[in-house]
């Protein structure tokens, strides 16, 4: 939690933010994560800090790389969304990045080059690298976190700076952990899970099923639960060492995870029963939207992380879209994980109870793990 407001003034306020957000040919696709930023930052602003903005952006494991991850377009983006200058500072160490530190005043604002810079060649910001840490932390007079996309990453700019500085967490930080914790402690949730991976999801699925209504499966890691169960899955995606322990959570939790009943392969919708050797899932089919629509009802609290199906393709997008737009037209209150289904959200217009800037974190958080960086914040 941020201290009181005049605490701040004329301090050095380093702000770990994420703006990992899609920019296509310069234009930012989705800036949901900036515009979440705003309320820490307008905070500090009218505290009369000097704020020294932090991010990563993709990541960067060549000088290439580095000229396509480049927040500078997001500077501009953010400049405009605050309505005042942010200034950007193309380097992540050295005299002019000390330089524009030091001489911003109370009130202004600065974002520095992607964090990631420094992990070419040696993964110095990934790493955690001790003297990157502390180089950054000796920038500043305080800290705060309120990256949450980036929160369950021990980085140099996240738990490396907050390990030497201490500092607290943001408006951001604090709102996502309220929703995640009032999602684990609600017992009458449907979570519907997809994505690509099954082995992302399992550990939800293990820490939550107790405590939830029902469990849907769809995207590419229904069908390792679907193959457990004997039936052919074509080249869909596959997580073979997850087989045989989706087939102990089906046994043992028959009545709470649901699977679909047809899917949709490049040849239409089809029986989940009659899909061919060469045929790949990519999307849930009809009678799986409707079967459900049918077990959610209005009381329930929905809780949705992956996509159901590859959404990015109009001819696979429609069991994502039309359970959105349920959920949606229903008023059903629904908690969007991020990632990908948070994006899916915003291309379809739709606005929902609340939706996460963090798809990975929420994921760690739900499926029970600790944050480290929390235990050397708010001390
Ligand atoms: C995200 O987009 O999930 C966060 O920004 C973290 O990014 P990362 O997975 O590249 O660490």
């Amino acid at each position: 939690m941020l201290k009181p407001n005049n605490y701040y003034k004329d301090k050095k306020v380093i702000v770990r933010v994420d703006y990992n957000v899609p920019i296509k040919d310069g234009v930012i696709e989705d800036n949901n994560r900036i515009v979440s930023s705003l309320k820490t930052i307008n905070y500090l602003i009218e505290s009369g800090a000097k704020v020294i903005l932090m991010s990563h952006l993709g990541k960067i494991k060549s000088e290439e790389d580095k000229v396509n991850n480049s927040l500078y377009d997001v500077s501009k983006e953010l400049s405009e969304l605050l309505g005042r200058e942010v200034k950007f500072c193309k380097y992540t160490r050295g005299n002019e990045l000390e330089s524009m530190v030091n001489s911003l005043e109370s009130g202004e604002v600065m974002l520095m080059e992607n964090t990631r810079f420094e992990d070419y060649p040696n993964k110095l910001e990934s790493f955690c690298d001790k003297e990157l840490s502390s180089y950054w932390a000796n920038l500043a007079d305080e800290y705060i976190m309120d990256a949450f996309g980036s929160i369950h990453r021990n980085h140099a700019s996240t738990y490396g700076i907050a390990s030497i500085l201490g500092g607290t967490t943001g408006f951001l930080v604090d709102e996502e952990l309220d929703h995640l914790k009032e999602v684990i402690y609600n017992k009458n949730k449907i979570i519907i899970l997809g994505g690509a991976k099954v082995s992302d999801k399992i550990g939800v699925i293990k820490n939550l099923v107790d405590d939830s209504k029902k469990i849907l499966l769809g995207g590419g890691m229904c069908f390792t639960f679907l193959k457990s169960i004997g039936k052919n899955v074509g080249n869909s995606i596959l997580g073979e060492d997850k087989i045989n322990y989706c087939k102990e959570l089906l046994d043992k939790y028959k009545d709470k995870i649901v699977l679909p009943i047809d899917i949709v392969t490049e040849n239409g919708n089809k029986n989940v029963d009659n899909i061919d050797d060469n045929e790949i899932g990519l999307d849930i089919g009809n009678n799986t939207i409707e079967l459900y629509k049918s077990l959610i009802n209005s009381e329930d609290l929905v809780v949705w992380n992956g996509p159901m199906g590859k959404f990015e393709d109009v001819n696979y997008e429609k069991g994502t879209k039309e359970l959105l737009e349920y959920l949606n037209i229903n008023n059903i209150k629904t908690v969007i994980c991020g990632g990908d289904t948070g994006f899916a959200s915003k291309k379809y217009g739709l606005s929902f109870y609340y939706i996460s800037t963090g798809g990975g974190a929420s994921l760690e958080y739900l499926e029970g793990k600790k944050f480290d960086i929390l235990e050397v914040l708010n001390k």
